[in-house]
């Protein structure tokens, strides 16, 4: 088998002294889309935060192609191809829509090519086109989604972390997001790590999938195998079925949605 474009191995990253990662493996196959299903405070944002660089794991390595990079910080990381979708978007609320796209190509120097990058992102979010010039703090939830998407695509990244991009959407908006989601994989080739507590949408959409509870990885398979889960189905589709109570591995009590 190649190397995964991502391999994380062992990692166990700190808040002070709360251990939130407690030694956690996984890979990203180039040209996949990995999910990471957990509820709240299972370490998802902590992960992604470990991949970019916002924090130092303790132990543990991150390997992009083939070289490690958990003590790198952000800027470095970025520069080497990996964008962040950071949980709640984060846009630049002052800055126009088009300022926010331009924002997100500060790393390159290909002014021509940028341009047209824009264009590419106004083709998949033409709300932004019709927006450019407003300013992003204006723009609803899911809009503001799309702009946080978009200006991660600026920097033509390798690999896309995206934290919780349906939080706060209607369903409509959030297959809509997944669907982009699923169309800059396969258009622009652009590798996806996906965390979502939408556990039904993140197994719909990726191709292989981790559970991870309490900052430890407890399931891995597809995302085809893990939807027929009774463990996942029970706790985290709430797909409650006859014969599964006896079955049950999980002691502790989830939160889900
Ligand atoms: N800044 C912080 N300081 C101390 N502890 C933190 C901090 N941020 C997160 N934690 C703790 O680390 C653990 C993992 O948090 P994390 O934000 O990674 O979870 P999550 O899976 O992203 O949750 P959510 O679905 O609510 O976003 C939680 O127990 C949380 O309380
Ligand atoms: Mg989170």
């Amino acid at each position: 088998m190649s190397e995964p474009l991502l391999r994380v191995r062992n990692i166990e990253t700190y808040y002070g002294p709360i251990m939130a990662i407690r030694g956690v493996t996984l890979d990203v196959p180039e040209g996949k889309i990995v999910t990471i299903l957990g509820g709240n405070g299972a370490g998802k944002t902590t992960i992604l935060k470990t991949i970019c660089g916002a924090m130092d794991p303790q132990k543990g390595t991150v390997v992009f192609e083939g070289e490690e990079i958990q003590k790198r910080d952000p800027d470095w990381v970025a520069r080497r191809g990996i964008a962040h979708v950071p949980e709640g978007r984060e846009v630049f609320p002052f800055l126009s829509v088009l300022e926010n796209l331009e924002m997100g190509a500060y790393t390159r120097k290909d002014r021509a090519a940028v341009r047209q990058d824009i264009e590419v992102v106004y083709g998949y979010f033409p709300v932004l086109k019709e927006r450019s010039d407003q300013q992003a703090g204006y723009l609803s939830g899911g809009q503001q989604q799309m702009l946080a998407i978009g200006r991660a695509l600026m920097a033509r990244p390798r690999l896309m972390l995206l934290d919780e991009p349906s939080l706060g959407l209607s369903p409509i908006l959030v297959k809509e997001i997944f669907d982009i989601v699923k169309r800059l994989n396969r258009e622009q080739g652009v590798t996806m790590l996906l965390v979502e507590q939408n556990a039904n949408m993140a197994l719909l959409t990726g191709d292989h999938g981790y559970v991870l509870e309490v900052g430890r990885i407890v399931m891995e398979d597809t995302c085809a195998n893990l939807m027929q889960s009774d463990d996942v189905r029970e706790f985290y589709l709430g797909m409650k079925e006859q014969g599964v109570r006896g079955k049950r591995r999980w002691k502790r009590k989830k939160t889900w949605r």
